[in-house]
């Protein structure tokens, strides 16, 4: 039925270009309402209609990891459900597995507005939103009302990233604080360290401070659920190697490549059109397509570096089947996407779980396992 609206997807776009994050907002909220109203007559039939429009049920696609079943690999990125509003309606929309946050510990603002910024010439996105968001507890509880309401039907992972008036050396307590409220409700966990819009947050990736943190996190993880790294693309060699050394020390589930970049090398966009600033005095991170070669080399590299034997869930954008299947042979057992489901329309979730199905055929691969890392094209 959502078909009929895909052709005008484009107008509601730019109906929105001016103030990107209201429209995210209010999507937010209207996602809210129709889970809390699931049971009503007009709820069911929404949602029953959204998973005959979105959802791409093939055993092809579909993989048991860490003891989760995944439907399908394209996930939904960290970033755009903060409070998670939407945890329980994300499985409607097509998504394989879907990441709530970031969360802090402490609620906070962010940055002052406006801090999104649409770069339509590189089908790319400049945030410095500052993990806004109503902090762990208020989370917690709003999750534990979700799960109530209609268990979980995909993966759910929480990103967990620090609170700006924490110091970066008590950042160890606060990721762990955030963890021991969420525990419970979640199924795997992220430790950001590389979002560019908490100051001083990326030196959190540096070896020592890492392991304090990761230390944290595996002494409270009691129920020892998957937990994750996520880097930023504009690491060197070297440091990511510390990372994947320090992801076997603390038996980390995975590596998560990549968050958003600070390079602004290469970009069409010179002007940001909202403010009238060089795209080079803006600060925030940049997604989209502009990432999409670096997170693919970052990915191939970690798959390259561990031969395989450290999952990866591989982002950075994508917008199409073939970017998709671009980072699975690269080494990716997973993805996620935002910017790309912004500018594509939801539909392009199922467009991607179909184009994945016809480069399996076109391969001759069996299952989606065996596209991992294959290295072809
Ligand atoms: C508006 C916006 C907010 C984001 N917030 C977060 C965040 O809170 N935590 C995080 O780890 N990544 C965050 N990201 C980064 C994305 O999760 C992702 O790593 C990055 O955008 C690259 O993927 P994409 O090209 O598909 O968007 C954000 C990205 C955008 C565009």
């Amino acid at each position: 039925m959502f078909h009929f609206v895909q052709p005008f997807y484009p107008l509601l776009l730019a109906a929105a270009k001016n103030n990107p994050e209201n429209s995210h907002q209010q999507l937010l909220k209207t996602l809210h309402h129709l889970d809390n109203n699931r049971q009503t007559l007009w709820g069911r039939w929404l949602l029953s209609n959204f998973d005959n429009s979105f959802i791409v049920n093939d055993p092809r696609l579909k993989q048991n990891l860490w003891g989760l079943t995944f439907p399908n690999p394209v996930g939904l990125a960290a970033g755009c459900d903060k409070d998670a509003l939407g945890a329980g309606i994300w499985s409607h929309l097509g998504f394989g597995f879907a990441e709530i946050g970031a969360v802090t510990f402490h609620s906070q603002p962010g940055n002052p507005k406006p801090r999104l910024f649409r770069l339509p010439l590189d089908k790319a996105a400049l945030n410095r939103l500052g993990a806004n968001n109503q902090g762990a507890q208020t989370i917690a509880q709003r999750l534990q009302e979700t799960w109530q309401r209609q268990p979980r039907q995909v993966p759910i992972g929480i990103n967990l990233c620090k609170s700006k008036i924490t110091p970066l050396e008590e950042a160890a307590k606060d990721y762990g604080g955030s963890f021991s409220y969420l525990q419970d409700w979640a199924d795997y966990f992220v430790i950001n360290v590389s979002s560019p819009n908490t100051p001083g947050l990326r030196s959190l990736q540096e070896g020592e401070q890492l392991n304090n943190i990761l230390q944290e996190i595996q002494t409270v993880n009691e129920q020892k659920k998957p937990v994750f790294v996520k880097i930023s693309p504009d690491l060197s060699w070297e440091a990511i190697k510390i990372i994947i050394n320090l992801a076997k020390t603390y038996q980390l589930s995975g590596i998560i490549a990549t968050n958003t970049t600070i390079k602004r090398e290469g970009l069409k966009t010179k002007i940001v059109e909202k403010t009238g600033n060089p795209i080079e005095e803006e600060a925030g991170g940049i997604s989209g397509q502009p990432v999409r070669q670096r997170s693919t080399e970052v990915i191939r590299f970690i798959y390259e570096q561990t031969q395989g034997s450290l999952p990866i869930i591989g982002i950075g954008g994508i917008f199409t089947a073939e970017d998709a299947w671009e980072k699975i042979t690269a080494g990716a057992s997973l993805l996620q996407l935002y910017t790309g489901w912004i500018y594509q329309g939801p539909w392009c979730i199922p467009d991607i779980n179909k184009g994945l199905m016809a480069k399996l055929d076109e391969h001759n691969f069996s299952h989606i396992s065996d596209a991992i890392g294959s290295g072809v094209s």
